[in-house]
Order: C-alpha cells, then structure tokens, then sequence
C-alpha cells in the first residue's frame, strides 16, 4: 500500500512545528490526504498553505481533552471517511530537574505525549473507524530509551509511547493495524536552537558530539515516518526506529 490517496491524521501539524510540518510536507508530496491537528488553527491554515494537495482538512483541536477523543474521531470519520493511519507528532517538551518538579508537571507531559497516544489509539482502532492495512505512528524520543538529565518527565513520557505500541501492536495485529514509533535524538531547527541556548556552549558542543554522524534534519524523521504508514514496512509493528545520527548507539 503507498500512501497515495490515503487518509492520515497529522497532530502537531503547526506550521511553526519543524517536524510536524515536514512530516505533512513528505506525505502530501507522496499524495497522502491529511487531517492537520492542533491546537492553533491559524497554525495548521499556515500549514495548509504550504501543502500541494487540494484535499487536506485541518481539524483545531485540544488533544489534553482526553475524554472528548473518541467522539472527535468519530465525527471525522464521518466526515472524511475511515482512516489509513495516524501520526501522533504533537508534545510537550522541556526539562523538569527533580528539585522543581510537581504533580500538575507531571500531567502537562504525561496527556499530550502518552495518555492522548493511547486514547487515539483506542479510537482509531474501534470497528468502521480504520480502513484494512492502517499504520499508527508515534514521534517518541531518544530520550526515553536512556538517562538524561533532568529529562525525568519528557523521557518516562516517550518511554512509555515505546512500551504501549508493544502492546498495542499485539492486541492489534488481528485487525491489521501496525503501531510503531520513531525516536528521534536531537533535530535540528527551532527546538534544537531553544535547547542549545538553555544549555550553554559548552554542553551544546556535548550534546552534538554526542549524535556521530551529525544532528537529524526533520526530513530523516518525514522520512521514517513515511516508511513506516506505507506498504515498504508491511511486516513491521512493535518497534521502536532511532533516528538519532548514532546518539543511542554510543
Ligand atoms: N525537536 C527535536 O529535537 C525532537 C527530538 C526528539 C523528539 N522530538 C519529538 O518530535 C515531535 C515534534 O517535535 P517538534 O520539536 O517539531 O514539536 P513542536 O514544535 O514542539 O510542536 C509540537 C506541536 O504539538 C502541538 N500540540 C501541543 N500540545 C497540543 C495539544 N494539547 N493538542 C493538540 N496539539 C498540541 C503544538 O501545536 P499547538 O500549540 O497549535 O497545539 C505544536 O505544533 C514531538 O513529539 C517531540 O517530542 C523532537
């Protein structure tokens, strides 16, 4: 199955997202049709613009409204027809040293980048709502496959979307949906520049050292994203793709 014509929601779709926005950029140029979610619509029209294809939608949305999921998706299926599969781009991202951490902390990471994973999971899934063959993908994290500092929150967050598409993958595999994850280490572009910034030179210099055959673009991460929605990874599900320039390797 190529991706041509089929249907994909896109959340962190945000034309000011560097990954979100080159994943809709790979998929439209393969002649995906995609529903943008985020929170801005602005956002996603911006995306909207840049895009070739004349039949993608946007779709504003607040995905911490964890319990509104299901119907949200639904209504698109009733809209737009059954989906060929899900990129969940869309996060929380920062540092949360253990000395400053609190409870409410703790949610902010944990509903956008886990709990809204495993209820879009359950909604896609659901009888009528999924065309045969459909690929869910979720952006994860090098972080959450080792130790970084102060990254408790983030890490155990994309630690779990890693742990859930096991499973997933499992209870799903009798309907033919495939659920994996790319995990990304650094990317260059407006958060990689935030997080040098935070860190100083000197621990930046580290920190680039650290990915051997240099930072990701958002492109390699389009691009594993493209592989694993399409027919090319028909035999895969469960895994977590580093996409890390070597970081995990070292
Ligand atoms: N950048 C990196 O170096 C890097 C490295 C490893 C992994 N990753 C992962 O790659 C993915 C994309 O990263 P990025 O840096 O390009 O992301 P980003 O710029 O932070 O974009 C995140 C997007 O998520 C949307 N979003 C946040 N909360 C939302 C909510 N409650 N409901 C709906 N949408 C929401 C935001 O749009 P609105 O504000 O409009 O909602 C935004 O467009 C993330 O999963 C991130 O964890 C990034």
């Amino acid at each position: 199955m190529s991706v041509t014509n089929k249907l994909y929601i896109v959340t962190g779709a945000a034309a000011d997202s560097d990954i979100g926005l080159a994943i809709c950029k790979k998929l439209d140029e393969c002649g995906a049709r995609l529903i943008l979610v985020g929170r801005r619509e602005q956002a996603l029209n911006e995306t909207l613009n840049q895009l070739e294809g004349s039949s993608h939608v946007v779709s504003p949305f607040d995905l911490c409204n964890l319990q509104d999921i299901a119907a949200w998706v639904k209504e698109l299926v009733k809209q737009h027809g059954a989906i060929d599969g899900l990129v969940h781009s869309a996060s929380y991202q920062g540092y949360s040293p253990l000395r400053s951490i609190s409870p409410k902390q703790i949610n902010q990471y944990l509903d956008i980048n886990f709990s809204a994973a495993v209820m879009l999971t359950a909604a896609v899934s659901k009888a009528k709502q999924f065309n045969p063959g459909a690929s869910l993908v979720f952006i994860g994290s090098a972080a959450g496959q080792r130790g970084l500092k102060a990254r408790t929150l983030y890490a155990a967050s994309k630690a779990a979307l890693t742990s859930m598409v096991q499973s997933a993958a499992l209870e799903l595999a009798a309907k033919k949906i495939r659920v994996n994850c790319v995990a990304p280490a650094v990317v260059s572009g407006k958060k990689a520049e935030q997080q040098f910034a935070t860190l100083g030179e000197e621990q930046s210099q580290k920190l680039k050292d650290a990915h051997p055959l240099g930072l990701s673009k958002p492109q390699d991460v389009a691009n594993s994203v493209y592989f694993l929605l399409s027919d090319l990874s028909r035999n895969t599900t469960g895994v977590t793709l580093a996409v890390d320039g070597g970081f995990l390797a070292g």
